[in-house]
């Protein structure tokens, strides 16, 4: 019976988990799809400490240690989660993600020393699963720990000389004592080089990730959420474990779907990111190296104003500049005062707008925008030919058309929002300095192209006014 009970809530959580991944897929369930999957699990781990026995029929014992644990990391992660600042947000990721590393990690410390204390011959299927989490699990940790550290600013770029080839180095060192482990080692051998395999995994995860930019970081993130997800498998098979099993290959598979979609939406390849020399510094790339340049027009707020409320169609296109000033709910209030106008007001958003995967859709979620009014960019670039105004707020990368037009440019390939095809482009930003990619950009010195400057929330404040007093 209590083996039904087990299985049954591991059913359960394994239905939840998937109900929940597709419900994250859209905006509008996603808080509901990361409540269910949350149930699900919940219900998991309940289960497992009260009814799970192990070969021998015992229960867990050590509640104490468990409910403790547990109390201390839920009355953290609640806090964490609800301090975090949005443009925070992939640091905290790397943070909990590097947790699930240590976890698949120390989940193999353990069971090597099982296997030794109990003696006897162990499968290689099953040294090679415990080797896989330490290995994955350990690069996760560390790597995750160094992109937290940079992300937060404490950690600087590191490149060594030869890097690549250090890294692949350590790769294949970690490869070769996986088969030489496998190969027939016992006792203090084995734990011996155990130990080696760990100490040399940890350097590969703060190697591999120490050189990364900033501004590839959330595809590093995502590839060693990845990796948490493969470790956490790993341990899924080690403990005949269903719900483990089934959540470690979802991470797993989301991680490595997510990255790919980056990649290519930044036009990277996921070759180079595995190897480590992936990107450098980017932002830190000098900004005289594009051939735009020349003069720019200012436009100014009444203007502006003028020009959006006899327009037919505005396109808002948000970047990483207006989860910076908080400009969300102002943004939303300019869009319905714009509504009420007769004016048809969408927002354009491109896959890597911001500085993680779904910036945007998250920071106008919380404004309330209508979910119907964000148009992905496969799906608006055409629309910008029928475009009266264009107005940017503090995006700039994304719509830089060197990516399409400039060979020589550091985002050449990458696709961008087509905004120069609409008849005015009005971009707000603080200055004529350069976004994360650190190179100028040519649209601003296009005659359709005219500059309002100012920190996007003042800036929309006073658009406000404007219009309300039209
Ligand atoms: P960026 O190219 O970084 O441009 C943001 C602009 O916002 C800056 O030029 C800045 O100009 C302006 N800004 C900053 N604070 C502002 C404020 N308070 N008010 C108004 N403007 C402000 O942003 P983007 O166009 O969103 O592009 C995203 C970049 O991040 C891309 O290069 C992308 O590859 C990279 N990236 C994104 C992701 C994901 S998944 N989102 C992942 C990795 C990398 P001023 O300083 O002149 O104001």
């Amino acid at each position: 019976m209590q083996n039904f009970i087990l299985y049954l809530s591991y059913l359960i959580g394994s239905i939840t988990f998937i109900v929940g991944l597709k419900m994250l897929s859209h905006p509008e369930t996603a808080r509901k799809g990361n409540l269910v999957a949350a149930v699900g699990m919940t219900i998991a781990i309940i289960a497992t400490i009260f009814f799970y026995t192990d070969s021998d029929g015992n229960h867990l014992s050590n509640y104490i240690w468990i409910f403790v644990g547990l109390i201390i990391g839920s009355v953290l992660g609640v806090l964490m989660a609800k301090k975090v600042q949005m443009t925070a947000m992939p640091q905290m990721v790397s943070l909990f993600n590097g947790m699930g590393g240590a976890c698949a990690a120390i989940i193999s410390i353990i069971e090597i020393k099982h296997l030794i204390h109990h003696g006897g011959e162990p499968s290689s299927l099953i040294l090679l699963t415990i080797l896989l989490g330490l290995v994955i699990g350990t690069i996760s940790f560390f790597g995750s720990m160094i992109a937290f550290g940079k992300l937060n600013g404490n950690i600087k770029d590191k490149t060594l000389p030869a890097q690549q080839v250090i890294n692949l180095g350590l790769l294949a060192i970690i490869i070769a004592l996986i088969i030489v482990i496998i190969g027939g080692f016992t006792g203090i051998a084995l734990i011996t080089l155990f130990w080696c395999l760990l100490i040399i995994s940890a350097l590969y995860g703060v190697l591999f990730v120490m050189p990364i930019g900033g501004a590839d970081m959330p595809v590093v993130i995502s590839l060693l959420n990845s990796f948490t997800g493969v470790a956490a498998a790993c341990g899924g098979f080690l403990y005949d474990n269903p719900v483990m099993l089934t959540g470690g290959i979802l991470v797993g598979s989301a991680g490595t779907i997510l990255t790919i979609l980056m990649c290519n939406a930044m036009n990277r390849s996921l070759v180079n990111v595995i190897v480590g020399a992936f990107g450098g510094n980017k932002s830190g790339a000098s900004s005289g190296d594009s051939a735009a340049g020349g003069a720019y027009k200012e436009i100014s707020l009444s203007d502006s104003a003028v020009l959006m409320a006899y327009s037919k169609k505005v396109v808002i296109v948000p970047g990483y500049g207006l989860a910076v000033a908080q400009a969300q709910h102002t943004c939303h209030e300019l869009e319905k005062i714009l509504e009420e106008k007769g004016v048809e007001v969408c927002y354009a958003i491109h896959p890597v707008a911001g500085r993680m995967p779904g910036h945007m859709n998250v920071l106008l979620a919380e404004a309330d925008v209508s979910y119907d009014k964000l148009k992905e960019m496969e799906e608006i670039n055409p629309e910008f030919s029928q475009t009266d105004v264009v107005l940017i707020l503090g995006a700039n990368d994304v719509v830089n058309p060197a990516a399409k037009s400039d060979p020589a440019s550091p985002i050449y390939g990458m696709p961008i929002l087509e905004v120069e095809n609409a008849h005015h482009v009005i971009v707000n930003k603080r200055s004529m300095k350069p976004g994360y990619a650190g190179i100028e950009n040519a649209l601003f010195f296009q005659p359709k192209t005219s500059m309002l400057f100012g920190d996007a929330k003042k800036v929309l404040q006073d658009l406000v006014s404007e219009l309300k007093n039209m």
